[in-house]
């Protein structure tokens, strides 16, 4: 049971994975979209050939309400070795706008030192870079008893993933988990997650007039669904960026000051990045936190999307019946997704006016998770970055938010390590979504170290 022939292995079979890679961003498995769910039975099945051929024993397709979770399981080369099990989800987000990609995002093309497709980062290149090192790995020996958990629901908020996990608790009994579904802040820089944002999801619809009338013949006596929900949603902020649901802070977990200043430490000016990174042209936010801060540490509402009236070319004079707008606030700790669902309610029941009618669906939810970093998974992972990149990892919290975090330590009790080999300018839910190659190359040979170092230290 050794390092070098498994990192040799990776060495020697690089381009067969990179080929791999490209086989599975062929199939455009976008969980949200109806017409994509052959597709995404296709990637499902996919994953499974890929795990029986590097070995995997007891590799299932198993069949949800929604789209299919893939299952399959490593023995290790010898007895009473520690038990990994590593998450990963084979769906994508959509690909619109397609126009504004340079090349199709379903034909993944390498320009430069980057593989450009549709979850080439967000994360089916995370994925074959843990498929590909357990396969380097039981090449060398297999120092650690794996179990891969594969879902396809991921970017619509996994909500079947947690009845799954509750029924078949033995089978993912594990030491931990490890969630290579987050990414590093810079390609010197490898990064360790330690905490994510929840999200509640929401789409709120406000009614006027039985259908659309003459601006002219009615403005003045009838209230505009648009404005209503305009005057709505402004009033979901105060003028100091502070959300203003009633009770939306109240169990917000206050920042120590040791971990104001622990998050202070980065080898780069976050702000000037999050300028570059967005283009915007100066940032936004609570003025008392630091940006960095209010990305981890803080909880938002966002408008992801606003519809009303007439939006084509020209110009129509109506005042439409109906407004729409689509709206999520991410969470931490120890915010809770139906309590917010609450709190938005009740500041609709005391706001909206009685001349229109409103209407909210809950749409996603998840947990926010925060993970303890003193710990032997940790470390082994620690390690093994600082012996791959030559610097020790950074810790951070991310803004984004994956559901099976908070439901395995809910469900399982289970802690995540979460890591990932994305950068931040990989172009996640956007379009060009890519992936930097050599930081691929240097993630699954990180991985591989772990393994082994993680059998040591248990
Ligand atoms: N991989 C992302 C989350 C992420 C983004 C982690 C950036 C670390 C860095 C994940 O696939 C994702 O996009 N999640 C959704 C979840 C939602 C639909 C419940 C998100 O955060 O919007
Ligand atoms: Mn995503």
């Amino acid at each position: 049971m050794s390092l070098s022939p498994a990192l040799r292995y990776l060495q020697q079979h690089h381009d067969r994975f990179l080929a791999e890679l490209e086989a599975f961003l062929r199939i455009p498995s976008v969980s949200t979209t109806p017409r994509h769910k052959e597709d995404m039975a296709h990637a499902a099945n996919w994953v499974a050939d890929n795990l029986r051929a590097i070995g995997a024993r007891e590799v299932a397709v198993y069949p949800t309400a929604g789209h299919p979770v893939v299952y399959g399981a490593f023995a290790a080369a010898q007895p009473q070795a520690p038990t990994i099990l590593i998450y990963g989800h084979y769906d994508v987000q959509p690909p619109d706008p397609l126009e504004a990609w340079e090349s199709p995002p379903f034909e993944p093309a390498v320009r430069g030192e980057r593989l450009y497709a549709r979850g080439a980062t967000d994360m089916k290149g995370q994925v074959m870079a843990s498929l590909k090192a357990i396969e380097a790995a039981v090449h060398g020996g297999l120092p650690v008893n794996v179990k891969c958990l594969i879902e396809g629901e991921e970017e619509i908020g996994s909500p079947d993933l947690a009845d799954f996990i509750a029924e078949h608790r033995e089978m993912l009994a594990a030491d931990v988990c490890l969630n290579p579904d987050a990414g590093m802040l810079g390609p010197e820089w490898p990064t360790i997650t330690y905490a994510l944002r929840g999200l509640a999801y929401f789409e709120l619809r406000v009614y006027g007039p039985a259908h659309d009338l003459h601006s002219g013949v009615y403005g003045g006596v009838v209230h505009n669904p648009a404005q209503a929900i305009a005057e709505l949603l402004a009033g979901m902020h105060d003028e100091h960026g502070r959300v203003t649901l009633p009770g939306f802070y109240d169990k917000v977990r206050p920042l120590s000051p040791e971990e104001r200043a622990a998050l202070q430490q980065l080898p780069f000016d976050p702000e000037a990045a999050l300028l570059a990174q967005t283009g915007v042209p100066a940032l936004w936010g609570e003025p008392e936190y630091t940006p960095v801060e209010r990305l981890g540490a803080r909880p938002t509402l966002e408008i992801n999307g606003l519809y009303s009236g007439f939006t084509e070319a020209g110009a129509k004079t109506i005042i439409p019946a109906y407004a729409m707008a689509k709206i999520s606030c991410r969470l931490v700790p120890d915010q809770d997704p139906d309590e917010v669902a609450e709190q938005l309610r009740a500041y609709l029941q005391a706001r909206a006016p009685r001349t229109i009618r409103w209407e909210l669906d809950v749409m996603t939810g998840a947990p926010p998770a925060m993970t303890d970093i003193y710990t032997p998974a940790v470390q082994a992972l620690a390690q093994a970055m600082e012996a791959t990149w030559g610097t020790p990892p950074l810790y951070r919290r991310e803004g984004g938010s994956i559901p099976v975090v908070g439901q395995m330590q809910q469900i399982l009790g289970l802690d995540s390590v979460l890591t990932g080999f994305g950068l931040p300018d990989s172009n996640i839910h956007a379009p060009d979504e890519n992936l930097h190659l050599p930081t691929w190359r240097k993630g699954m040979e990180a991985l591989v170290r772990f393994f082994y170092r993680f059998s040591d230290t248990v």
